[in-house]
């Protein structure tokens, strides 16, 4: 009745942004990520027959109703799915930041999907795993596996063929990952807004649909190979296809701030200078550097000189879900 799950975070080298399905959290497109080893949620989930309702707590702080009944939600899904019953207690800690664009929902959901079929005490596969963590955030469907990843959109109305498979596992290919903060606030336009708001009102969203296709056969053509700069070109392109889309929704948005646009500027004064640095950046103003092990030195230390920076974490690739004690 008692489990505990540690997962973490993901970062998408082709982005998922639409959903064909808002319920069932069916995508509008293929989507590729690289899973962090710094940043991860750890959630206990315990089914107690004396509770009333969920009860949900997170950095130790009892959340309050709206976000209970979203995380409430999800778990009403856990249940019928399993057949439990009892409410539960869902006590959950992130080791990222939240709602900021670090991908806090990938972690959170993954590793509460995890927590709670496992307590429910049913056995399941990974697949499963990732359909049920996909129906709390897409994201997290991807972040049941550690290395590379390919969520797939699949076909079905019912979603039992969307879910993510490992494409390259987490030994397979030692790039990293700096994740430039430029600010930790909370972001205006969740995710789930923006992109429902792109889908329905931005005449671009056609064009990113027609790109992001050919997008993700150059992404894993080049994860086949082991071809960086192929990746690296590709992966850049995609995250200003995508917020390209932003910009022609109605009311119109965008993720950046000035700060975002300085440290993409200085990424690509470090490529004239004949360094492979490439970057992306989700629904936030933050942006994240991928790169190979011999040029990540040089490039923290220029990004570092960058007033605007706050903080930059040095990621590798990382694992999957894992369960824990206690
Ligand atoms: P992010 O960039 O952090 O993924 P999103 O807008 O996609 O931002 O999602 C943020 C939301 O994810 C939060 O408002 C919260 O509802 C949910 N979330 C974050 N962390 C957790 C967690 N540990 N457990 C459950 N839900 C979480
Ligand atoms: C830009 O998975 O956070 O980070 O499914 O509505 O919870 P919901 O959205 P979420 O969206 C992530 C969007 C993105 C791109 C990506 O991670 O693929
Ligand atoms: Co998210």
């Amino acid at each position: 009745m008692r489990a505990k799950a540690r997962a973490h975070t993901n970062i998408a080298l082709i982005k998922y942004w639409g959903k064909r399905d808002e319920k069932l959290f069916l995508p509008t497109n293929n989507s590729l990520s690289m899973t962090l080893d710094q940043f991860y949620t750890e959630t206990v989930v315990e089914f107690n027959p004396d509770l009333k309702q969920d009860k949900f707590i997170l950095d130790g702080i009892e959340m309050n109703p709206e976000e209970t009944a979203k995380v409430s939600r999800f778990m009403d899904k856990i249940r019928r799915y399993t057949g439990q019953s009892h409410y539960a207690l869902i006590d959950s800690i992130n080791h990222v930041p939240t709602a900021a664009g670090f991908a806090s929902s990938a972690s959170g959901y993954a590793a509460l999907a995890a927590a709670a079929m496992k307590a429910s005490g049913v056995s399941f596969s990974e697949n499963e795993l990732s359909i049920m963590a996909r129906q709390g955030s897409g994201s997290a469907s991807r972040s049941i596996y550690g290395g590379f990843v390919e969520w797939q959109k699949g076909e079905k109305e019912d979603g039992s063929d969307c879910y993510a498979v490992p494409i390259l596992e987490q030994g397979a290919w030692d790039l990293r990952v700096l994740s430039v903060e430029v600010t930790h606030e909370v972001k205006k336009v969740l995710s789930r807004e923006g992109m429902k708001r792109t889908v329905e009102t931005s005449p671009f969203f056609a064009g990113w649909l027609e790109a992001v296709a050919e997008d993700l056969v150059e992404a894993k053509a080049a994860i086949a190979k082991r071809d960086f700069i192929h990746l690296g070109e590709t992966l850049e392109r995609n995250a200003l296809r995508m917020h390209a889309t932003t910009l022609g929704a109605n009311p119109p948005f965008m993720y950046w701030q000035s700060s975002t646009v300085k440290v993409m500027e200085a990424v690509q004064a470090l490529r004239e200078n004949g360094i492979h640095a490439y970057f992306t950046i989700d629904a936030g103003p933050n942006v994240k550097v991928v790169c190979q092990p011999e040029d990540e030195e040089q490039i923290l230390d220029a990004l570092s000189e960058l007033d605007v920076v706050q903080n930059i974490y040095r990621c590798k690739v990382g694992p999957g879900v894992s369960y824990l004690e206690g």
